[in-house]
Parts: structure tokens; sequence; C-alpha cells
């Protein structure tokens, strides 16, 4: 896509808007969507009905915008992304955030279902994400570098922005909650990963393990937004029960933890 088409995309979803600019993107993951359905004054806009965009088809995804006012302040949720195992380019993974940033927002907060690497933390705690590890695969920065958004070498030293961190961190003890920190790991999927592949991540630094939000939080720091990353350990990765992974049991744990990872995420928009 180049800066005109981008352009072209805001632009369309800007006259569905009634004026309104939104300030924090927030992408929902699986499961989580839910707090798309609190945004007051919500406006929908499906991906669908954007030029340049293309549908999500994961389950428990919608597959649209709502834009409206959160904890009052101006937000632009995403109900849904693209992933790549979808046979989406990287450019199509990351197009929205791009899109977002030209309609006004500075700030991506994303979320996530990951599979926890680390023995000693339990399926269904939340973990805040401190850095992240994308080996695998291009950059969704490939190709010609858009000068409108970033640079060309962007530096990549701060992609989860520490004040935002430290926001999480102060609200989590607020609302006595326990919120785990670490890497996120990025495996691409759809497969869920094998046993020893969960050994070399571990190996390698990752805490978590999921097939998001790798690709869009190096686009977002690309064009200069802060980023607050928040996963819920949905499952233990594979090979530490002695049992299969199934998108069932991310569904489920996505369920019950929306009470809590709702309140988290409330308390930090409220700051924002
Ligand atoms: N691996 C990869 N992605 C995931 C997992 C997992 O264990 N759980 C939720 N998303």
């Amino acid at each position: 896509m180049d800066f005109l088409q981008y352009q072209e995309s805001a632009k369309a979803i800007q006259n569905r808007l009634n004026g309104f600019v939104p300030k924090i993107a927030m992408v929902l993951g699986s499961g989580l969507g839910g707090l798309g359905d609190l945004v007051e004054n919500p406006i929908y806009v499906d991906y669908k009905d954007v030029p340049h965009f293309k549908p999500s088809t994961a389950p428990g995804h919608k597959g649209r915008f709502v834009f409206g006012t959160l904890e009052g302040r101006p937000v632009a949720v995403m109900q849904g992304r693209m992933h790549h195992y979808e046979g989406y380019s990287y450019e199509e993974v990351t197009c929205a955030v791009r899109v977002l940033r030209l309609l006004g927002c500075e700030t991506l907060i994303v979320t996530n279902a990951a599979g926890c690497v680390r023995t000693d933390w339990n399926a269904g705690e939340l973990m805040l994400i401190t850095d992240q590890i994308k080996l695998q695969s291009e950059s969704p920065l490939r190709g010609e570098n858009l000068p409108e958004f970033g640079v060309r070498f962007p530096d990549a030293s701060h992609l989860y922005t520490p004040r935002l961190q430290t926001l999480a961190r102060e609200n989590a003890k607020k609302l006595g909650l326990l919120l785990r920190e670490g890497v996120y790991f990025y495996c691409y999927g759809p497969q869920y990963e094998t046993p020893a592949e969960i050994r070399a991540v571990r190996v390698l630094g990752g805490d978590a393990v999921g097939m998001s939000t790798a690709p869009e939080v190096i686009v977002a720091a690309h064009c200069g937004m802060e980023v607050l990353g928040l996963t819920l350990l949905s499952n233990m990765a594979a090979g530490i029960l002695d049992q299969p992974l199934s998108e069932q049991e991310v569904l489920d744990a996505g369920a019950k933890a929306k009470k809590t990872f709702s309140a988290l995420v409330r308390a930090c928009l409220a700051e924002l």
C-alpha cells in the first residue's frame, strides 16, 4: 500500500465519524472483544466497508472498529485483528494501525491471549508485555519505507512504552490484581507450537507465546505511537501439561478473565 491508499482508508472512516477524533487505539484479542461493547456513543465501522482493508476471519473476532468513548477517553477499538496465518501479508495485518494513526491515535493498547511458557506461572493470569521477540518471517516494515510514517531503520529498544508499563503496574496493584511481566514470543501459527518449540522459546527468552501483536507493535512504534501490551495467559504452552491445546480452551479463558482484564485496561485508559 502506498501512503495515498492509507489516506483513502482513513478518509473513508473519517467520513463516518461526524468529527470524532480517536486518540487511543485498542486491539482486542481472542475472546476479549467484549470491551468494545462498553464503548459509549459507539460508531461501528466494519473492516469490509473500508477501502484497502481485508476482513478478519479468526473465530472470536468480530471484524470491525468501534469508535466512541471509554472511561471518558476517545478510543478506536478494533474488535478483531488480522493474522498472518489467515493468509494476510504483514502489510495487511498492520494496515489498520497506520490508518488509526492517520485518524489521530497516539497510543496503542494491544491485548492478546497467549500460551504461558513459564512453568512457575499459571493459565488464567495476566502478563504485562515488556518486550517481544519476532525472529520468524519478515518484518511488517519490509519494502519501500513510507517516510510519512517513520524512518527506514527504526529503533526498537522500547517498543513497549516504559511510562505505560509503569501505569499498568500501578493500576494492577491498586486493583489487587496479579500482573506478571515478560517477553512475548511471536510464532505465526496457526498450528500451536510443538513441545520442542516451546523449550526453544524458553531458552530464547520468551515468557508467553502467541500468534499476533508483534507485527502491529512494530508498525505502531515505527509511526511514533506509544504502546501498552497486555496478555492473558490463556493456557499452559505445549508440552507443559499432558493434554492437547485447543482453541476452545483459549476462548474459555478469555471469557473467564474478561472482568479483571477489562478492569485493568479501563483503569489504565482513564489515566492516559
Ligand atoms: N500458542 C500460540 N498462540 C496462542 C496460544 C499458544 O499456546 N494460546 C493462545 N494463543
